[in-house]
């Protein structure tokens, strides 16, 4: 067919060479894609991990089907790098970590110590808590790898009339200043009534409610949060994570199969790149609220690839076992560790 076609199919071959490269280099959207079956996962042996708590231990308490663990997030014009968690601990030699949040951030806190813990499985490490921090350290590579509990980042407070939920305040921000890694995380208890919910009145700009829009007081509190960051946070030295909303399953309408309560018996994740039911709306929120920030923040958008996982939560493999379903948090080894492999590719 003579030179023209070779030479333009070479041009061709070469242009698409330098799109690729471009685009997995700068302009990749690690949150875009899908979940493909690879043997070579999980990253670790759930039994290999001997601190998981019991409600992430699923296989401990007796879930047989294990193909959800061996599911990997393939971006759709990338692919990630895997974790390594030697890499990790030695970038973070002499560091500190901290994750706060509510019980989807110990989800993940714990992810990351088993990823590292089977990284370098007879390295010592200790484990202690003061107050509302737990810290694991790695003491061979100085690293704290720590949990503050602080459901709404923002304070609740013990007062007279009673527990104060005050959207304009902050004062737990004080141990989280020189942390050399911040991940945040806040949501589901926004939506808590009745006799869990951890107050008695919402406090805001001097005026005490007795309850008012949750999506709303989710708004104003996270902008209280990112008032702290902007003050306090100096990006020379610390990198700040938004850990994005974690989704829940109860509703099996909103991904195409309406018979299902929840996710129990769910073996599979949804295999494309779109969730029927679309996003919750408290991501718009946490979406709109880093974008006006001053500090560089990243958030880790996890909603839509979590979504895909109805098959990856405890059900009735949880805490409570059958009377305790659980469609909230997640199977340790499994879907927070790709959240931790994203952020390992977010700061290789
Ligand atoms: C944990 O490690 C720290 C730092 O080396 C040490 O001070 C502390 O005593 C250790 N705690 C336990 C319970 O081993
Ligand atoms: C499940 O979601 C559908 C679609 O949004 C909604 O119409 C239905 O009321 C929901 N069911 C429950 C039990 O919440």
């Amino acid at each position: 067919m003579g030179p023209w076609v070779d030479s333009n199919s070479l041009v061709c071959l070469l242009l698409l060479a330098t799109v690729s490269v471009f685009s997995s280099a700068y302009g990749c959207d690690l949150f875009t894609g899908k979940w493909v079956l690879d043997p070579s996962y999980p990253l670790y042996s759930a039994s290999a991990c001997p601190f998981i708590q019991k409600e992430f231990s699923c296989q401990k308490n007796g879930r047989q089907d294990l193909v959800y663990t061996q599911y990997r997030w393939q971006p759709l014009d990338c692919s990630l790098t895997r974790f390594n968690g030697l890499k990790f601990l030695e970038k973070f030699r002499g560091k500190s970590i901290m994750f706060v949040g509510d019980s989807l951030s110990l989800n993940q806190w714990q992810s990351l110590t088993c990823m590292l813990h089977s990284a370098v499985p007879d390295a010592p490490y200790n484990v202690t808590r003061v107050n509302d921090v737990t810290t694991f350290q790695f003491l061979d590579y100085d690293l704290k790898v720590m949990l503050d509990r602080r459901v709404y980042l923002v304070d609740v407070v013990m007062e007279k009339i009673g527990r104060v939920l005050k959207l304009d305040s902050i004062q737990s921000g004080k141990l989280w200043k020189g942390i050399d890694m911040l991940i945040f995380n806040t949501w589901h208890w926004w939506n808590r009534r009745g006799p869990t919910q951890p107050w008695d009145f919402i406090e805001y700009q001097g005026v005490i409610r007795k309850d008012m829009d949750r999506i709303q007081a989710f708004e104003i509190a996270l902008n209280t949060w990112a008032g702290w960051v902007d003050a306090n946070v100096d990006p020379e030295k610390s990198l700040v994570f938004f850990q994005g909303i974690s989704p829940s399953h109860y509703n099996g309408t909103l991904w195409g199969e309406p018979k299902a309560k929840s996710c129990v018996g769910q073996k599979q994740p949804l295999l494309g790149t779109v969730y029927p039911g679309g996003l919750p709306p408290a991501v718009d929120v946490v979406k709109r609220v880093i974008s006006k920030m001053e500090k560089p923040v990243k958030l880790l958008d996890v909603t839509l690839l979590s979504l895909l996982r109805k098959d990856g939560h405890p059900s009735i493999y949880g805490l409570g076992g059958s009377t305790g379903l659980d469609c909230s948090h997640w199977c340790l080894a499994g879907v927070p560790d790709t959240w931790n492999e994203l952020l390992y590719n977010l700061i290789l």
